[in-house]
């Protein structure tokens, strides 16, 4: 009898630990089946130096001279020109191949194109 009741304190612990990483591992899939939107991740990673508007109008972007984003110089650049400055990086920007997935990069070329000016 006393083996059982340990026995079964046992099996108790176990499923807690069980239920434990289930509900851990249902919350990391949660978060990455809702992958962050080009405009957060630019937010986040870039906006230090090109402004959260793209503009460059930071302290950051004016001492590093950055180009407006949203300028058609910019913007006639192909997208595979983009994702190559975004993944490679291009002196003093660090490059994000490492640190971004191809999806999340490919994302902000697409905010990047959102943004364009208009003329
Ligand atoms: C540490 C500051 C810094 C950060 C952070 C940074 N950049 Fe840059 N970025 C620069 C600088 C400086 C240049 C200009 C390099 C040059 O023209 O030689 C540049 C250039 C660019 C260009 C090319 C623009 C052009 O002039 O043709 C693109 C596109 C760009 N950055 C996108 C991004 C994106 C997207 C991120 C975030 C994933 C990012 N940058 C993060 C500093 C930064």
């Amino acid at each position: 009898m006393q083996h059982n009741t340990h026995k079964s304190a046992g099996w108790t612990l176990i499923s807690t630990v069980s239920l434990f990483f289930a509900a851990a591992s249902f919350g990391v899939s949660l978060l990455s089946a809702a992958p962050a939107s080009g405009a957060d991740t630019f937010k986040a990673k870039c906006a230090a130096c090109h402004g959260p508007d793209g503009s460059g109008s930071t302290a950051m972007g004016q001492k590093m001279k950055v180009h407006d984003l949203r300028s058609p110089d910019v913007q006639k650049q192909t997208d595979d020109e983009l994702t190559a400055i975004i993944t490679n990086g291009k002196p003093p920007m660090p490059a994000y191949g490492k640190t971004l997935t191809p999806a999340e990069i490919h994302q902000i070329v697409v905010y990047l194109r959102s943004i364009a000016a208009k003329s």
